[in-house]
């Protein structure tokens, strides 16, 4: 009997591991029946469509898919009902597939993804290459390999319409093709909306034709190396040569590029607040005396967030709302970039605006008594009003940070809740459309890891936490909740591999958290396939964060002024050991059981994470200062 269970355990452990190591489909699809058997890709092959262009188009997606890492030829062939690979549009269509729905059929015999429109045939392709083995992955071919896809019976389709990115492109410019490779990678995961931010203090980053200033003055600064926000105050003599921006030629090639991938753009033009690179261009647009000597920032100190209470700026960032050519501005540049961009929304910020010099401002009271607005909320209110009438006028439609709410909600405007949910929750009470990208689940600019080794963000978000992330809260109509997205802001990102490495792989739980049926989220299953994903990534030269394989420190006052140390792991099975004595601990250290008070003279506490015999975080190290800090006890020296 014992050895009748022994047998079935590495049975079904063996069947599991298998299984895991080649199914690992991020985000997870509705339904996925894995069956015995497997299909092997065999040169040369052939792609079947139906007669449809759109069908051609993505076969020719997959086409560039396989060639390159196989090296096999392939081919496209219309109603080739022998092709090894079979795109086929449903006629009729099946309901529960909608619009970006598909089936994927993988037998013995042959591969067959079936849908009702080119999107979900786009994303039948992404789960079948990720079926493939990881140096399906590989830019360049790949030698003796052989190419076989487990046998599997999948039904799936999106549990939102809106699954987005936000990628700022103003704090760190990012060029056409680095937004491409950008468009690249969201696709895999089955993103569909790409927020492009394109304005801000920091830069203006698309050309406005009518407007040219927005780009010669408005899309440079000065270069500075270190932390932003920290940055010396640049010298008048100091080069505005370090930015860029996307001509109107460069916009409709990465709309197309985006389209061809089943990806809208939603462009982001920031108002009132978050303007200085506007108001360097055309000073006439602020409220304050002195605005003409105004520079876009580089990253020196300019906005003043007190710890409690409200943030003020020491200079004016602000459009005026008391000031009729800011209205006739706007009109301008809605109109262009209405023209440009097909998407039906136009983001218009409203964020973080600071108002201490409207209080000051005789244009503010006059317009306060003129149009009878109570406070600066309403003042706020008013211009957001404006603008949702300007957008309307071209046609699209209006969607806003949470802070548009304050003094009224403009008719119609939608609702991009970031300051948590509650902003999400209120605007879906007053029936408006919301997106959900709450910074305490989808900011992925924070840290994902210890502090003591992470690149400094005022924040941390991990990837457990992100992997929690859920756009409906409870009691609200879930039809008012178009979908989620994560926010990628760039202060602190300074090239595409810190980019990658801050992006992923929490994109991936933001993937899984507006694709997959919530009932299906696991997380321990989600970390394997996160870590088969790493292997495609190391093969594609794609950069992500280990963070995850970190040890989670916690600390407190012991109740006698040394700190209590409390270590755990995000990922299931790992050791963590630890020293106290500067040396660099391994497997042969201490083994973490239980919290730890730090002995009296401890100079540092360093901390690693083993998988077995193997080490597998990066080693942590905290200073004795650091640690107390951490507990709130006031450091004796
Ligand atoms: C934001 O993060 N200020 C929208």
């Amino acid at each position: 009997m014992k050895l009748f269970y022994t047998f079935l355990l590495i049975f079904f452990s063996s069947f599991s591991f298998g299984q895991n190591k080649t199914i690992a489909i991020i985000p997870e699809p509705v339904t996925l029946s894995a069956v015995q058997g497997e299909y092997t890709l065999k040169g040369p092959l052939t792609i079947g469509i139906s007669d449809n262009i759109q069908a051609a188009e993505i076969a020719g997606y997959l086409l560039n898919a396989i060639t390159a890492p196989t090296g096999y030829l392939t081919t496209i062939q219309k109603n080739n009902s022998n092709a090894n690979i079979k795109l086929i549009l449903l006629s009729p269509e099946e309901k529960v597939l909608g619009n970006e729905g598909y089936k994927l059929s993988v037998t013995p015999s042959s591969i067959t993804i079936s849908a009702n429109k080119a999107a979900g045939l786009f994303y039948g392709v992404q789960s079948l290459l990720q079926l493939l083995p990881k140096e399906i992955a590989s830019k360049t071919v790949v030698a003796d390999k052989v190419w076989s896809v487990p046998c599997v019976e999948i039904t799936d389709f999106p549990r939102f319409g809106w699954r987005g990115l936000m990628f700022d492109v103003v704090r760190h410019f990012f060029t056409k093709e680095e937004v491409k490779d950008f468009i690249d990678d969201m696709a895999k995961y089955k993103f569909n909306l790409l927020h492009l931010h394109l304005t801000d203090d920091q830069g203006w980053r698309i050309e406005i034709k009518s407007l040219p200033k927005l780009t010669t003055v408005g899309a440079w600064n000065v270069k500075k190396i270190g932390t932003f926000g920290t940055f010396s105050k640049p010298e008048d003599n100091e080069p505005r040569d370090y930015g860029g921006f996307y001509t109107q030629e460069d916009i409709r090639e990465i709309i197309q590029y985006a389209r061809d991938r089943f990806i809208n753009i939603l462009p982001e033009i920031e108002m009132p607040g978050h303007s200085l690179a506007a108001i360097a261009s055309y000073p006439e647009l602020s409220c304050t005396p002195g605005a003409d000597k105004y520079k876009v920032n580089s990253g020196e100190r300019f906005m003043v967030w007190p710890p409690s209470g409200h943030f003020y700026g020491l200079l004016d960032n602000t459009l005026c709302p008391a000031n009729e050519k800011v209205y006739a501005f706007i009109d301008k540049v809605i109109t262009e970039v209405a023209q440009l961009f097909p998407f039906e929304y136009i983001h218009m910020g409203g964020d973080e605006t600071a108002r201490n010099f409207w209080e000051k401002s005789p244009a503010i009271k006059a317009l306060m008594q003129k149009e009878k607005l109570k406070n600066l909320d309403e003042v706020q209110s008013y211009f957001v009003k404006r603008v949702e009438t300007i957008i309307r006028s071209k046609g699209k439609k209006l969607i806003g940070w949470d802070e548009i709410l304050q003094g009224g909600l403009a008719p119609n405007a939608a609702v991009m809740s970031w300051r948590g949910i509650q902003g999400g929750i209120e605007a879906a009470k007053q029936k408006h459309e919301v997106v959900m990208s709450p910074s305490t689940f989808a900011y992925l600019d924070y840290m994902q890891g210890d502090r003591a080794i992470e690149p400094p963000v005022y924040a941390t978000l991990r990837l457990n936490k992100a992997y929690q992330f859920d756009p409906v809260p409870n009691g609200v109509d879930p039809q008012f909740i178009k979908g989620g997205q994560a926010n990628l802001w760039t202060e602190q990102i300074y090239n595409t591999r810190h980019m990658q490495y801050m992006l992923w792989p929490r994109a991936f739980a933001i993937a899984e958290s507006v694709w997959s049926p919530k009932q299906k989220k696991n997380w321990n299953q989600f970390v394997r396939r996160v870590e088969t994903h790493f292997d495609r990534f190391d093969i594609a030269k794609i950069k992500y964060s280990p963070a995850l394989y970190d040890a989670v420190v916690a600390v407190k006052n012991n109740g006698k002024d040394l700190p209590l140390i409390e270590l755990s792991t995000e990922v299931e099975g790992l050791d963590i050991y630890y020293s106290f004595d500067n040396s660099f601990p391994d497997n042969f250290y201490p083994k973490y059981k239980e919290p730890l008070t730090m002995p009296k003279d401890a100079a540092a506490m360093k901390i690693i994470t083993y998988r077995g015999d193997k080490p597998i975080g990066r080693m942590i190290v905290i200073t004795s200062d650091d640690l107390k800090k951490r507990a709130g006890i006031k450091s004796g020296k």
